[in-house]
């Protein structure tokens, strides 16, 4: 990833939290256990944006494509938060590869080599997963669409079960210092703040520029990505405005993709 303008460590943790400024307000419901934060909030019908649930545990916890995000005690920060975007429609992904962005900014602030989003959401440090990102949403009618942004990331995890073992990383594993999950949700929460208001603005332009030059994923990489009901192979070739992957095919046609995930890859593609 391209590190030249990724923010600077956190040296000074407290004068770093005394200069957050939580604006918009975010209103967060801490909570010891739940199924999952973002069935908390989705439940919670009244609430209004800039909502967060957090869990020090999740008992089941959810990630894409039906898969369990591994959710023990105190480790990550399972994090939901309900977003009314004022934005049209086809913006609307975009929300995606921003909590990414937003992410991959946070953790880099723990001066980490190596960071890297694969396409859309998955935040890697050397090529295992911290991060996760599940974006859920509902409209009624002609209302602000609520959006779900759920968050999750490996903070203090020290081991993974088995069949996370080669592919999970942690921040505290990956940086050698344990994680103040206050402090790290903190700065995730300004970060969001930050973004989302660019997402207003200029989101269309900014976050895929932005994305592109935080992952390796968005040129020149070999992949499989699997859809709905089949599987495409070709070489990336960088981000439409509205943060769909363009895929250079063997037979010399460009396709979108708008939806699925990258499941195979190899390195050091040529187009
Ligand atoms: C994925 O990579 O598959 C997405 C994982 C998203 C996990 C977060 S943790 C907070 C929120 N609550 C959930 O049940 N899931 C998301």
């Amino acid at each position: 990833m391209e590190n030249s303008d990724s923010p600077e460590p956190i040296r000074n943790p407290q004068s770093a939290i005394r200069n957050l400024i939580h604006r918009p307000p975010f209103i967060i419901h801490h909570f010891a256990t739940l199924g999952s934060t973002s069935d908390q909030l989705k439940q919670m019908t009244a609430a209004p944006e800039f909502t967060c649930v957090i869990a020090d545990e999740q008992t089941a916890g959810r990630g894409r494509r039906d898969r369990a995000w591994h959710s023990t005690p105190g480790d990550g920060l399972y994090l939901s938060v309900l977003l009314r975007p004022v934005i049209p429609a086809a913006r609307i992904s975009l929300l995606s590869l921003m909590c990414a962005v937003v992410v991959a900014e946070t953790i880099a602030r723990y001066n980490i080599a190596g960071i890297d989003i694969k396409w859309p959401n998955d935040v890697l440090v050397n090529e295992r997963k911290l991060s996760g990102i599940l974006i859920e949403g509902t409209s009624a009618g002609s209302d602000l669409p609520r959006i779900i942004a759920g968050l999750g990331v490996n903070l203090n995890h020290e081991a993974f079960p088995p069949e996370l073992r080669d592919t999970a990383t942690s921040l505290a594993i990956e940086s050698g210092q344990r994680i103040d999950a206050a402090e790290f949700r903190d700065q995730l929460l300004m970060t969001l703040a930050q973004w989302y208001e660019r997402l207003r603005h200029d989101g269309e332009q900014a976050i895929p520029e932005r994305w592109q030059a935080l992952s390796s994923y968005a040129r020149g990489r070999h992949v499989t990505v699997t859809l709905d009901d089949e599987q495409v192979t070709g070489v990336t070739s960088g981000l439409t405005d509205t943060g769909a992957l363009r895929m250079h095919l063997a037979d010399g046609t460009i396709r979108t993709i708008i939806a699925g995930e990258i499941t195979h890859l190899r390195k050091n593609a040529e187009c």
